[in-house]
């Protein structure tokens, strides 16, 4: 099983102080991977660090806004420079705005894109071109949706923007497999985090995630994690350009038979 330990990596994460992203960040340290996590709120970042303190691997965190995509190349050199070459890119930073689509402003519009679709093309961009100069090998790991598949109501440029990363998964997977970079996607089924707080307090929505997802559960961040140590490790060498569903089974199904 050694070609699935990250000893001697280092990998980037993207909003990696909670949720989903930290619960990636643990696995891969758990893995062997030394850490970069990037988020804006510095206190969570702190916490984060202190809580992978216990791997024993090397967490540097830096303070940063993923919409300001002007400034994510530049954002990247510092890290190349202060800590070392990531050979691992986990684009897991995101959010959204709902709303009836009608009323959704460019606004709205810009924010959800920006964020989930823009910032991620942008640091793979940064970390193929350090990948392509220094001629080693990466592995990308975009964070897509059940949204990247199918939609829920009053969420569309949530759902554009993953349907983006989809595709821009495949994209960049062929573009650069030549280069020895995978680009593989990890897409979520209901995962308990804040950004599902809402949802997962309300408990008509919480029987109804339950209902529909076979394996009747909400999925935790841990879930993700090793998902993500698969397709960061040499054991996915030959798979590039995928999306693997962690959702209990819940996008093969158009629900059980009894309501
Ligand atoms: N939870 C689910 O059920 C689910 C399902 C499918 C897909 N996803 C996707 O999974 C990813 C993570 O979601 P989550 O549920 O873990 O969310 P979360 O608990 O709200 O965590 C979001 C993380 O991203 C950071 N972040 C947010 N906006 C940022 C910005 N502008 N710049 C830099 N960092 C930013 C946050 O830190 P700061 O706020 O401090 O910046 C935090 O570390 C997202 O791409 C989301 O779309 C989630």
């Amino acid at each position: 099983m050694q070609k699935f330990r990250l000893d001697n990596k280092l990998a980037l994460v993207t909003g990696g102080s909670k949720g989903i992203g930290l619960g990636i960040a643990t696995a891969l340290a758990e893995a062997g991977s030394d850490l970069v996590l990037v988020a804006r709120d510095p206190d969570t970042l702190t916490q984060a660090g202190a809580m992978l303190a216990s791997t024993g691997k090397r967490i540097q965190t830096y303070s940063f806004d993923m919409r300001d995509t002007d400034k994510i190349g530049e954002l990247f050199s510092r890290i190349v420079s202060e800590i070392g070459a990531p050979d691992i890119l986990v684009n897991n930073a995101g959010g959204t705005r709902r709303g009836p689509a009608e009323t959704l402003t460019a606004d709205d519009w810009s924010f959800v894109i920006n964020l989930n679709m823009t910032a991620a093309f942008c640091l793979c961009q940064a970390f193929a071109k350090e990948r392509i100069k220094s001629r080693k090998k990466g592995k990308i790991i975009n964070i897509a949706s059940l949204m990247s598949e199918t939609v829920r109501e009053d969420n569309a440029p949530y759902a554009a923007s993953k349907g983006g990363i989809r595709q821009l998964t495949k994209a960049l997977a062929v573009d650069w497999a030549k280069y020895g970079i995978n680009v593989n996607a990890i897409g979520p089924g209901f995962i308990q985090t804040d950004l599902t707080r809402a949802l997962w307090e309300d408990a008509s929505f919480d029987k109804w995630v339950k209902w529909k997802t076979p394996w009747a559960r909400w999925g935790t961040p841990e879930d993700l994690g090793y998902a993500a140590v698969y397709l960061a490790s040499g054991a996915s060498d030959f798979v590039t350009g995928q999306v693997l569903y962690v959702d209990g089974g819940l996008l093969s199904t158009f629900g059980p038979s009894s309501w």
